[in-house]
């Protein structure tokens, strides 16, 4: 079992890398391989709908950061999506991986992303669930469209400066405890 941790915040040590630290931990724990590629440190070019994946057998024709994360995706068993709400929604470095995954979804791609499971990591500093019901939904529905089982989550709210997940032991227990569920998948 490789559990792939997509990071998606630009703040390095960030309350979301800690949640997602945990969660591997717990995968590690229950057996499985982990390994974390953080969007921030890679070059990524926005989609341009260019189409030309649906016409050759190239995955993409830009030349950037998405090439090993497109590799990465193809050799996980299960896909980990890491965000803070950046303004209801992802930040512009997860939602512009995602805007990349045109490439599973057409007919060569699909086989390389049907049926993985994949779970989720979001943190925001406002209190209550409504901050978060946007994002969430967004998931839900790339998911499905792209046949990805929407199998854990993890919404942590009122956690705004960075380290003040720090203080919140019974979010990085369930993150703990999501990490083993998925590392027995
Ligand atoms: C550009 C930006 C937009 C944000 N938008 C929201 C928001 O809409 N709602 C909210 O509750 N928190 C918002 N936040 C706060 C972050 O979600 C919060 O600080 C989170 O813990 C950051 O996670 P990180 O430490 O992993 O980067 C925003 C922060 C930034 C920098």
């Amino acid at each position: 079992m490789n559990l792939l941790a997509l990071l998606g915040s630009p703040r390095a040590g960030g309350n979301t890398d800690t949640l997602a630290a945990e969660v591997l931990k717990g995968a590690e724990e229950a057996g499985a391989t982990v390994e974390t590629v953080a969007l921030r440190r890679l070059d990524l070019k926005p989609c341009t709908g260019c189409e030309q994946c649906w016409h050759n057998d190239r995955p993409c024709v830009l030349r950037d950061g998405m090439e090993s994360v497109y590799e990465a995706i193809a050799a996980a068993d299960a896909l980990l999506f890491v965000t803070p709400v950046y303004w209801y929604g992802p930040t512009t470095l997860l939602k512009t991986m995602l805007d990349r995954f045109v490439v599973f979804n057409r007919p060569q791609g699909r086989p390389l992303i049907d049926g993985k499971p994949a779970a989720v990591v979001v943190a925001y500093e406002e209190e209550g669930p409504e901050a978060a019901e946007p994002l969430l939904r967004m998931f839900e529905l790339s998911f499905a469209y792209l046949g990805m089982p929407f199998v854990e989550r993890l919404v942590v709210d009122g956690v705004g400066p960075k380290g003040a997940v720090l203080e919140r032991p019974e979010a990085l227990a369930s993150a703990r405890e999501m990490g083993k569920r998925l590392g027995l998948l």
